[in-house]
């Protein structure tokens, strides 16, 4: 076997591919108009409903959340990377992303917000923390405040969870620049007597 060192002063993230989920941030901006925006730095924080993503300060997205203290977060379907895709469109010279009016969303309930259509799975947060510092960027954190999951991905007992993944996939991001639609998984090998 023969590995390649990387040089760790300089960004390693971009010399091989991760695994990764795509989300779409949505925040409230300054003109009460909301700005959506593709993260795929993005996870829950432990097993009680705190998420958080990587964000860089430089972002629209960033001074959003710090200013209005809330966020929602909706997860894509493998049908919808294109819609994720065009959330990071450049912004033109009035600071404006156009093409978030023609985006399909729906009013949050919880906090003030907007959610993407067709998404599997929609949080709205309130802000937790904002810990900066990580060179450009920085961790947001949210308190999921409301939760809803489209039935088609709801866990439930009596349904083959293989049989369900296969019927509703998972879009996933393989950074950098590529994607995958996850339909065909098997359940995972836990060690007999494992509890998390
Ligand atoms: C596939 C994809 C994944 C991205 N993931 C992240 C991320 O994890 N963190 C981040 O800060 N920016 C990420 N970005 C970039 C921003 O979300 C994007 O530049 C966005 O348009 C910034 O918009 P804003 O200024 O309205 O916040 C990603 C962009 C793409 C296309």
């Amino acid at each position: 076997m023969a590995f390649v060192s990387l040089d760790p002063e300089q960004p390693i993230w971009d010399r091989f591919f991760t695994v990764a989920p795509l989300v779409i941030v949505g925040s409230k901006q300054t003109d009460g108009t909301y700005d959506l925006a593709p993260k795929h730095m993005a996870m829950p924080i432990g097993w009680q409903n705190y998420y958080g993503f990587v964000c860089s300060a430089r972002h629209a997205t960033y001074r959003n959340i710090e200013r209005e203290g809330a966020f929602t977060v909706s997860f894509p379907r493998p049908t919808q990377v294109v819609t994720s895709s065009l959330a990071a469109s450049p912004r033109c010279d009035g600071d404006e992303k156009p093409i978030l009016t023609v985006l399909p969303t729906r009013p949050a309930t919880r906090v003030d917000g907007v959610l993407v259509e067709d998404c599997s799975l929609a949080l709205e947060c309130e802000l937790d923390r904002i810990t900066d510092g990580f060179g450009a960027n920085s961790l947001i954190i949210g308190r999921v405040v409301a939760a809803v999951v489209d039935e088609r991905d709801l866990r439930i007992s009596e349904r083959d969870e293989g049989e369900q993944i296969f019927d509703s996939p998972l879009l996933v991001y393989l950074s950098p620049g590529r994607y995958a639609e996850i339909r065909e998984t098997a359940r995972f090998p836990f060690p007999k007597g494992f509890s998390r």
